[in-house]
């Protein structure tokens, strides 16, 4: 049990190290923005950002598990909204879809960088929500 304790405190210890270095990125893409006047390197600073920004959160949500209670994620939960989940998964794909046919009828390699992002975004999304839904399985082993 002592070497789960242990574990644990490592871990906290590398999501507080992972913490600064989402800060660093937050500070170091501001300076980025503000030297460059090129849109796609401004709007591609602006996701790092914001993304950084997200990470710090997800970051402190597992710390939070382990310093102050634990995350819940009940069947209740997750059934309360699952109809609604699943119904977004689908416009997830949809959305899947449009940027890979976006995708092909371009031939821009900026556009085609653009719509490169979108499409693994997008991708991300639908990959995530997938994931979720492991995790109901897993609450319902026999389901
Ligand atoms: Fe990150």
């Amino acid at each position: 049990m002592a070497k789960q304790k242990e574990l644990n405190e490592k871990l906290i210890e590398a999501l507080k190290k992972w913490q600064k270095i989402e800060d660093h990125s937050v500070k170091s893409t501001t300076e980025i923005i503000a030297k460059t006047k090129n849109p796609v390197i401004k709007h591609i600073m602006e996701i790092i950002r914001q993304d950084s920004a997200m990470h710090k959160r997800i970051q402190q949500l597992i710390i939070d598990n382990f310093e102050k209670e634990p995350i819940s994620f009940s069947p209740e939960e997750l059934g309360d909204v699952w109809e609604m989940v699943q119904k977004h998964i689908e416009v997830e794909k949809d959305a899947v879809e449009l940027a890979e046919e976006c995708r092909k009828n371009s031939k821009n390699f900026v556009v085609r960088y653009l719509l490169g992002y979108l499409m693994t975004d997008e991708r991300k999304h639908d990959i995530i929500l997938e994931q979720m839904e492991d995790v109901k399985s897993g609450i319902y082993p026999y389901a």
